[in-house]
């Protein structure tokens, strides 16, 4: 299949690409650079051997979008593009809701004016909201407690609504836990600008020096060590979760829409993530307890029973691996990526 993977210049998509290409499939790239460097798309072809066309503009740009569709033959789309900070989205809920939204809405419609019916869809274990509790089955209700989940969860029913006017349409609803870890090669990975919002870059980069130490968000969870739990999966894992959600919607044109979770179904404390990155780096990672981040969740992970059984696929990799993997790309390129 020739797929388009939008926001593929991001860290899940960039990896994305990668295993798109590792088992046989072509790659498309748009991406608007608003939290991606182009130096990626060099390192992408040196890892793959590929040659992989790019096209650099927002999603938001109907005209651009239509004409992308017109120019590339495009067989099937996974959509990674958004933006995804959580504490951003309640300080800029529109630029969300109109970022998330709307480039969902143009590439939806150039799908169906060029006959592209496969859309893998980045969601997250953010739809669960705040009452759920753990393990995460599928058919949960869904709610938010801030804009950016809020996007997540109307781009779902937006999907699901349209999958159901659409004959032929068929949308997969991934629903990620907490994506970590970097391709085993070093060479590509998670950059985040400025100050990282998430747990384990923010440990590589105290690891490598860039920072002094962790802020531990709440020492008093009613968990073994008093962390927070979370359900860490490796980004190769996830990518190739990506590749089998695509390729099952080819051998069951039966499904229009349907969510899977993409997790380990293990949790681990943030206390034991910055042990094993200690392990794994031989660095140490000094860190401090201090509150609780407003919103957290005490314990959350994956049901992942139904992706096993329906797609065939399971995450593999320990969290050793992804931090180990963390690791390489995080030494080899103290900085993150050039330019
Ligand atoms: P990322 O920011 O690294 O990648 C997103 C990419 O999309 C970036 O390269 C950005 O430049 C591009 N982009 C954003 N808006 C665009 C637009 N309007 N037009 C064109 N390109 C645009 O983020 P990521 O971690 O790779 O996440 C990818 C997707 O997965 C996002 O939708 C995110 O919400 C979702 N997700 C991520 C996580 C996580 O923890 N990383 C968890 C759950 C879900
Ligand atoms: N944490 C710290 N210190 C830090 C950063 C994080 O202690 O500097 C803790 C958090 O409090 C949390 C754990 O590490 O307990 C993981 O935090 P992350 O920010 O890495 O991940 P979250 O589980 O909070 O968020 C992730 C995704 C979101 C998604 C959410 C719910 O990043 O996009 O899962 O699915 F919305």
């Amino acid at each position: 299949m020739r797929v388009l993977v939008s926001g593929g210049a991001g860290y899940i998509g960039s990896h994305t690409v990668v295993a798109l290409i590792a088992s046989g499939h072509e790659v498309v790239i748009v991406d608007n650079f608003s939290n991606a460097k182009p130096t990626v798309l060099a390192r992408l072809e040196a890892l793959t051997g590929a040659s992989i066309p790019l096209h650099a503009f927002d999603l938001r740009d109907a005209d651009k979008t239509e004409r992308l569709f017109a120019d590339e033959a495009i067989d099937a789309v996974i959509h990674f593009a958004g933006l995804k900070a959580v504490g951003e989205s309640s300080e800029r809920p529109l630029d969300y809701y109109d970022n998330n939204l709307g480039s969902t809405f143009a590439l939806v419609r150039a799908m169906a004016r060029h006959g592209v019916h496969r859309l893998v869809f980045s969601s997250s274990a953010t739809v669960y909201g705040e009452s759920a509790t753990a393990p995460f089955t599928e058919d949960l209700p869904t709610s938010a407690t801030n804009p950016y989940g809020w996007t997540k969860v109307m781009q779902e029913q937006i999907l699901t609504d349209i999958a159901a006017a659409t004959p032929g349409l068929q949308v997969a609803l991934l629903r990620y836990f907490n994506p970590v870890g970097a391709h085993e090669s070093g060479t590509i990975g998670e950059d985040p600008q400025g100050i990282p919002n998430n747990l384990m870059p923010f440990i590589a980069q105290v690891a490598v020096g860039r920072r002094e130490r962790l802020s531990v968000f709440g020492g008093d969870y009613p968990t073994p060590d008093g962390t927070a739990v979370r359900d860490y999966i490796h980004v190769m894992d996830l990518a190739d979760g990506h590749v089998r959600a695509l390729e099952y919607l080819g051998e069951h044109p039966e499904v229009a829409v349907r969510a899977w979770n993409l997790g380990t179904g293990e949790g681990t404390s943030v206390l034991q993530v910055v042990e094993a990155f200690a392990d794994a780096s031989g660095r140490p990672v000094p860190y401090e307890i201090v509150a609780r981040r407003p919103e957290d969740l005490a314990v959350t992970y994956a049901d992942a029973t139904r992706a096993e059984t329906e797609l065939g696929w399971r995450a593999e990799r320990t969290i050793e691996q992804m931090c180990a993997d963390t690791w390489r790309w995080q030494s080899a390129n103290p900085q993150g990526y050039p330019g």
